[in-house]
């Protein structure tokens, strides 16, 4: 069955984005620490997936999981938390087995579980995050089958649903936010970092007119590359930001840091003596301004915590198509049992093809060797074909019958199940 899969996650609806925050595994050393954590625990296969509304540990596990080994997972992950900031993110993490797995896994693709519901940066997002965990080694052929469905069931669900229609994301939510501040079009607009958040964004700002954009990032050419979509764009490099001294009207800030990069020396360095309230966009989990600066200086400050409200307005206006989704997800989940079947017995068949050419080729060439070279070449080529012909045959016959049999033996279980669901409702 499918109880070998599990998810551990942290999502937006249960944790503030801080703590989601906290949970997150730093990029230096995530390879090492995701690797640790599967063998610590035993688990054959992982999948480590963080965006701004969740973390999630995707899992394969050959034996039975409960909920004791979170804590330690936790400060394995994040060996710089306090005790109670630990306690407090385990005690918000949901802990889902098989069916109710996949489930939620289906949920996340399909974008029914974001902040933004229809949002589809999510695909990418688990793709990368598969591709990821691949490289490191951490996943193996149950993982690569559910991937590879899960995706299927997203597409389905955006191509047969009205989910994604007019979807809103997390940064066109943030720059409608902005807009509210009624910037200047000529407006001075610093950016720091410049990956796909940021360069979702500066879409946004070059649709409404902005073009003053000065854009700093660790790879120089990141900044540059996007700097030059703007008529008065600049990429500048990170350590550049202590000195700059042109001061600002909106600063942008989104990185992969998971500790403050505007630290409140450097935002007043970066005023350069101007006194006006200025628009502070932060869309990085964790934060990446240190939120002191909100008590020190004159800040209209826009982050993805406060954007909960019009995400949830967003979510009433697709609540019907959230159900329909809802419903091609309960039809995924059967046939994804079916496909995990098959290939669960087509595993264990594997060495049946093999079997069967040996005992061909040891037909021909040892038990009825001598008669067969007493053959014309014509009856020779014959005899191979029937052979291979039969060889063939004997491959499908077994693995036929054993789907077949796990077939029944996955519709009794389903069966015994729902009436035992049906008596418990009783
Ligand atoms: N993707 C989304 O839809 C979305 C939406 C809302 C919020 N977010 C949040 O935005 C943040 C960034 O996500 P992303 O998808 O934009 O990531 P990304 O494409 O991987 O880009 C990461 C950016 O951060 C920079 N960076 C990474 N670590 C840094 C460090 N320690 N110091 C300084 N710069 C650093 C990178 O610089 P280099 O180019 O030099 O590597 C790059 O510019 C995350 O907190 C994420 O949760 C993402």
């Amino acid at each position: 069955m499918l109880d070998g899969y599990h998810i551990l996650t942290l999502t937006h609806r249960n944790a503030p984005l801080e703590a989601i925050g906290q949970a997150i595994v730093p990029a230096d050393d995530a390879q090492q620490r995701l690797c640790e954590l599967k063998s610590r625990f035993g688990w054959s296969e992982l999948l480590y997936l963080s965006t701004c509304n969740r973390v999630m540990y995707l899992f394969y596990s050959p034996s039975a999981v409960d909920e004791t080994f979170i804590g330690e997972a936790v400060s394995l992950i994040r060996p710089g938390l306090a005790g109670s900031e630990v306690a407090f993110i385990a005690s918000r993490m949901r802990l889902l087995h098989g069916a109710e797995a996949i489930n939620h896994l289906f949920e996340v693709a399909g974008s029914l579980d974001s902040l933004v519901v229809g949002e589809r940066e999510i695909i990418r997002q688990l793709r990368e995050a598969y591709d990821r965990s691949h490289e490191w080694g951490l996943t193996g052929d149950h993982l690569r089958l559910l991937m590879r469905f899960t995706i299927e069931t997203a597409k389905e669900i955006y191509s047969q649903t009205g989910i994604g229609e007019k979807a809103l994301s997390v940064v066109a939510l943030a720059f409608m936010a902005m807009q509210k501040a009624n910037l200047a079009k000529d407006a001075r607009i610093v950016m720091i970092g410049a990956g796909q958040t940021n360069e979702l964004f500066s879409k946004f700002l070059l649709k409404n007119g902005f073009q003053h954009v000065t854009i700093f990032n660790r790879t120089l050419e990141k900044a540059e590359t996007l700097a030059r979509s703007f008529r008065q764009g600049r990429g500048l490099p990170f350590d550049a930001l202590e000195h700059y001294s042109e001061g600002f009207d909106a600063l942008i800030v989104c990185t992969g840091a998971t500790q403050a990069v505007v630290t409140p020396s450097l935002y007043r360095s970066l005023l350069a003596g101007e006194d006006s309230r200025k628009v502070v966009v932060d869309l990085s989990v964790p934060n990446n301004v240190d939120k002191s600066i909100l008590s020190l200086f004159p800040v209209r400050f826009i982050e993805i915590e406060d954007l909960r409200n019009t995400a949830r307005e967003n979510l009433a206006h697709r609540e019907r198509e959230k159900i329909k989704a809802e419903a091609i997800i309960s039809q995924r989940i059967y046939a994804f049992r079916e496909l995990w079947h098959e290939r669960q017995i087509e595993r264990s068949l594997a060495h049946i093809p093999d079997e069967v050419r040996s005992v061909k080729e040891r037909a021909i060439e040892e038990v009825f060797a001598k008669d067969f070279a007493k053959l014309d070449p014509a009856a020779q080529e014959l005899v191979r074909n029937m052979m291979g012909y039969m060889e063939k045959k004997c491959v499908a016959i077994p693995i036929k019958a054993a789907k077949a049999i796990a077939l029944q033996a996955q519709k009794r279980a389903m069966a015994s199940k729902e009436l035992q669901e049906n008596a418990s409702r009783k």
